[in-house]
């Protein structure tokens, strides 16, 4: 099964189903995972809040959507990260959490 590495969260691996038909977002899995992860919109692609950097894995995630494209627009999400929330992982992907977007009460290795 494929899976993802948050690589600042101790390298923590999460695995998960890859189905082509309704594929799930990062954010969902993580969630699935009890992965506490920023998304202040609450997944509605509002707020940029669930961005990750994306390590490894750029050509292993769906292609951005429209609302996606229009935060790259603005300069809102640079060229190595994505919305957890509008962004399907297609295989193994590792991501880290952008020092913005840390939570407070989560401990990260770097
Ligand atoms: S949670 Fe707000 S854009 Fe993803």
């Amino acid at each position: 099964m494929p899976k993802i590495t948050i690589s600042n969260q101790a390298n923590k691996v999460v695995v998960f189903n890859l189905n082509n038909e309704s594929p799930v977002s990062i954010l969902a899995i993580l969630q699935e995972n009890n992965i506490d992860w920023m998304h202040a919109c609450g997944g509605n692609g509002r707020c940029t809040s669930c961005k990750c950097n994306i390590i490894s894995g750029q050509s292993k995630l769906s292609n951005k959507s429209e609302v996606e494209s229009s935060f790259f627009e603005a300069g809102k999400i640079l060229d190595n990260q994505r919305l957890t929330c509008q962004t399907m992982p297609l295989g193994d992907i590792t991501i880290e959490v952008p020092e913005k977007n840390k939570l407070p009460d989560v401990n990260y290795t770097n």
